[in-house]
C-alpha cells in the first residue's frame, strides 16, 4: 500500500464510472450538488438526478437523460430546497439510460432516495425475494433493488438505516459506492463502499460525498478515504461514525486534500486537454522533485525504498497496465533493461489477468495507472497477489484504489487530469521510469559514475526542453488543418520511440475519431507499406538516434510511394527534414528521453486536428476517464 491502512481487493469486482455527490450543512444543498456532479463530468455519463429534503420533509427526486445542464433546465420550476441532498451522474450498466433508469432511487414507501456507483451482481435473486415480499420495481437497474433491500431490513428487524445499510450489504454480492438520504433525518446522510471509490469531505458545520475529490476541492481540506466495506454515519454536530459491515467500530482516518480550485479548472485553456499538455513541463519538475539529485549523482524513490532489493534480484519486472499507461510502460521496459539490465515484461492488465501468466515470488510486478481505479489493472494486482508476487504500483491519484491495493509504490504528482485522453500522466510515468530506470542502475552498477551522472543532469533538462517544445509548436497548427480530413494516419518509430507512435496513434483516434496505427517502423515492410498512397500522412519520430539511418530508409520507402510525410527531428537533423513534408523539431537528448519530447507534438496535432473536425476533445464519444468496467 502507499498508505499505511489496509485494504483488501480480492473481492474486487467491475464498478461503473458513475459520479457521486452528497452534501448536508448549513447552505442550500442543490447548488452545491450541481457544481460538484460539473466537476465530475470528465467520468463520462449518461444521465443524471438529484434528490433534495427540504424543511417540509418532502423528498423531492428529479432526474433527467443527458447531461447535467438538461437536469438543470428540468428542475428550472422546480422545488429545489434543503440543506441536504443526493446527486448522481450514470453510466447505463443495468437498464438503457432513461429518466426511470437514473438514480437516485426511490424506496417502495419513498421514505429513502439513494445513489449507486457500482454493479450489484445478485442484484436478480434479490430482486425475485423482495417480489416475493410485496416490493414492486419501476425501473431494470441494481440499484432500486439495494435500495428496496435496505427498506425490507429497516421495517423487518426494525433498525435505524445506519444498521439497516450495514445488515443489507452483508446480503449483496458486487461492488458499490452508495449515499443515503432518509426522510424524517434532514441532518444526516448515511454512506458505504466496496470496490468503487468514496470519499468524505469535512467541512465547518456540514458534510460533502463525493466518488472522487474534485467536486469537493475549494469546500474544504479536511477529507476521509471511505474503505472497501465500511458503513458510514454522517452527522451533524457529530463525529463520522465508521463500521465495517462486519459490525466492527472503525477510527476515521483525517487526511489533508492537496489539490486546489486553479488545478481543475482550465486556467484560460479552451480545454483541459490543452491546460494539461501546457502543463507538462511543471509536471515532470513535480514529479522529479526530491527525488532526482544531480548534485548527488543518485535518485531516491522514498515509495519503494523497502523493496529495492527484490527490485535489483527479481526474475522479471513485469508492468501491468492499459492504454497510456501501457504505453509509458512499454518505454519504461526499454529504460531498466538498457541501463539497469534486469528483464522486463510489459503486459496488458486485461490479457494478464485472464491467460494464466508465469509469475512467481521472484517477481516483481508493477501496475501503472494514472486513475488508480482501472478495472483490469486492479484485476491483474490481485492475480499477482494470489501467485505470491510483490506488487509495486506507479499511480496518480493519491488514495486511489490501485494506491491502496498494491504493496508500495511511487506517485507520479500528475495533479487531476481531467481531458478523458491522458497526456500529462504519460510524461510523469515516463519519468518515473527514468527515475525507476536510474535507481536500479546505481544500486547494481550498471552504469559508471560519469555516465549516470549525464543521464541525470540530461533528465533534470527535461523541463525546460519540454517548454521549448511547446514553445516551438506553433505551426502543428497548420499541419492539423492540412490533414484533419483524412482518414487514415500511420505513426512510425523505432525502440523507445515505437512507444511514442503508439500512443501518438491512440492520441488521434480517441479524440478525433480519424483511424491512426503505430508501428515499429521496421514492421512497415511486413504489411502497412500497402497502404500507402497520396492520401496517407505518415507520422515518422526520425530523432537522431542509433536507428536514424534505418528510419531515414523507411522515409525513403513512403516517399516513392507518395505518402505525405510528416517528421519528428531533432533540432540538428538534416536528412529526414529535406524529404519531409513537414517538420517538428524537439531539442537534442538522450536516446532514452525522446518519448517525454516527442510525444508532445503529437498530443498537439491530435488535439488540433479534433478540434477542427468539432469533435468534443475532453469528452470523446463512447470513452471515459476511468475505465472501472471490464
Ligand atoms: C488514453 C487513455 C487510456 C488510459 C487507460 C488506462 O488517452 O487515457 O488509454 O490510459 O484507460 O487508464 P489508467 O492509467 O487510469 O489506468
Amino acid at each position: 500500500m502507499f498508505f499505511s491502512k489496509k485494504c483488501n481487493f480480492a473481492f474486487l469486482i467491475f464498478i461503473t464510472m458513475c459520479g457521486i455527490v452528497a452534501y448536508v450543512g448549513h447552505q442550500e444543498a442543490y447548488p452545491i450538488l450541481i457544481e460538484g456532479l460539473k466537476r465530475l463530468e470528465y467520468r463520462g455519463y449518461d444521465s443524471a438526478g438529484v434528490a433534495l429534503l427540504n424543511k417540509a420533509d418532502q423528498l423531492n427526486v428529479y432526474k433527467a437523460k443527458g447531461k447535467v445542464s438538461d437536469l438543470e433546465a428540468k428542475v428550472a420550476d422546480k422545488d429545489i430546497s434543503g440543506h441536504i441532498g443526493i446527486a448522481h451522474t450514470r453510466w447505463a450498466t443495468h437498464g438503457e439510460p432513461n429518466e426511470t433508469n437514473a438514480h437516485p432511487h426511490l424506496s417502495k414507501s419513498g421514505n429513502i432516495a439513494l445513489i449507486h456507483n457500482g454493479i450489484i451482481e445478485n442484484y436478480l435473486s434479490l430482486r425475485k425475494e423482495l417480489e416475493k415480499r410485496g416490493f414492486q420495481f419501476k425501473s431494470s437497474t441494481d440499484t432500486e433493488v439495494l435500495t428496496n433491500l435496505i427498506e425490507d431490513v429497516q421495517q423487518s428487524e426494525h433498525v435505524d438505516l445506519f444498521e439497516a445499510v450495514r445488515i443489507a450489504l452483508n446480503h449483496v454480492i458486487g461492488a458499490y459506492a452508495i449515499a443515503i438520504v432518509e426522510k424524517g433525518h434532514p441532518d444526516q446522510l448515511i454512506a458505504a463502499r466496496k470496490g468503487s471509490p468514496m470519499v468524505i469531505g469535512i467541512g465547518d458545520g456540514e458534510y460533502f460525498i463525493a466518488s472522487d475529490a474534485t467536486p469537493i476541492v475549494g469546500r474544504t481540506q479536511k477529507v476521509v478515504y471511505i474503505e472497501d466495506e465500511q458503513v458510514v454515519r454522517i452527522k451533524l454536530g457529530e463525529e463520522l461514525h465508521i463500521k465495517t459491515i462486519q459490525d466492527v467500530e472503525a477510527i476515521p482516518y483525517v487526511q489533508e486534500l492537496k489539490m486546489n480550485l486553479d488545478s481543475i479548472e482550465k486556467a484560460g485553456f479552451d480545454h483541459f486537454m490543452m491546460k494539461e499538455i501546457y502543463e507538462q513541463p511543471t509536471i515532470v519538475r513535480d514529479t522529479m522533485r526530491g527525488r532526482l539529485h544531480p548534485e548527488a549523482n543518485t535518485v531516491r524513490l522514498g515509495g519503494i525504498i523497502q523493496y529495492e532489493k527484490q527490485l535489483l534480484y527479481a526474475d522479471n519486472i513485469v508492468f501491468v497496465a492499459c492504454g497510456t499507461s501501457w504505453h509509458a510502460s512499454l518505454v519504461g521496459s526499454y529504460m531498466i533493461e538498457k541501463l539497469a539490465k534486469i528483464r522486463v515484461k510489459v503486459e496488458y492488465a486485461s490479457e494478464f489477468r485472464y491467460r494464466d501468466p508465469v509469475v512467481t515470488p521472484h517477481d516483481v510486478v508493477i501496475a501503472v495507472s494514472q486513475s488508480g481505479e482501472t478495472a483490469d489493472t486492479l484485476a491483474a494486482i490481485n492475480l499477482a497477489k494470489e501467485k505470491g508476487a510483490i506488487v509495486l504500483g506507479i499511480c496518480n491519484v493519491i488514495g486511489s484504489s490501485i494506491s491502496r491495493a498494491t504493496d508500495a509504490g511511487i506517485y507520479t504528482h500528475a495533479g487531476p487530469e481531467i481531458g478523458v485522453a491522458s497526456t500529462k500522466a504519460f510524461t510523469s510515468q515516463v519519468t518515473v521510469m527514468a527515475m525507476l530506470a536510474l535507481r536500479l542502475a546505481e544500486l547494481k552498477g550498471t552504469m559508471k559514475d560519469e555516465e549516470r551522472l549525464e543521464f541525470i543532469k540530461e533528465l533534470d533538462s527535461i523541463p525546460e526542453k519540454i517548454q521549448w517544445t511547446l514553445d516551438h509548436s506553433g505551426h502543428v497548427k497548420d499541419i492539423a488543418a492540412k490533414y484533419k480530413d483524412v482518414r487514415n494516419m500511420l505513426y512510425l518509430g523505432r525502440l523507445q520511440n515505437y512507444p511514442v507512435a503508439l500512443e501518438g496513434a491512440l492520441k488521434l483516434k480517441e479524440i478525433s475519431y480519424i483511424h491512426a496505427e503505430g508501428y515499429p517502423a521496421a514492421e512497415m515492410k511486413h504489411g502497412p507499406i500497402a497502404l500507402i498512397d497520396k492520401d496517407m500522412p505518415v507520422v515518422f519520430i526520425a530523432t537522431n538516434h542509433s536507428t536514424y539511418e534505418k528510419v531515414i530508409s523507411n522515409i525513403q520507402e513512403v516517399k516513392a510511394r507518395d505518402g505525405k510525410i510528416i517528421a519528428i527531428v531533432s533540432q540538428k537533423d538534416v536528412l529526414a527534414r529535406k524529404m519531409a513534408d513537414y517538420v517538428i523539431e524537439i531539442p537534442e537528448t538522450e536516446c532514452l528521453y525522446s518519448p517525454l519530447l516527442a510525444t508532445v507534438p503529437l498530443q498537439i496535432l491530435a488535439y488540433y486536428i479534433a478540434v477542427m473536425r468539432g469533435c468534443n476533445v475532453d469528452q470523446p464519444r463512447n470513452l471515459a476517464k476511468s475505465v472501472t468496467v471490464e
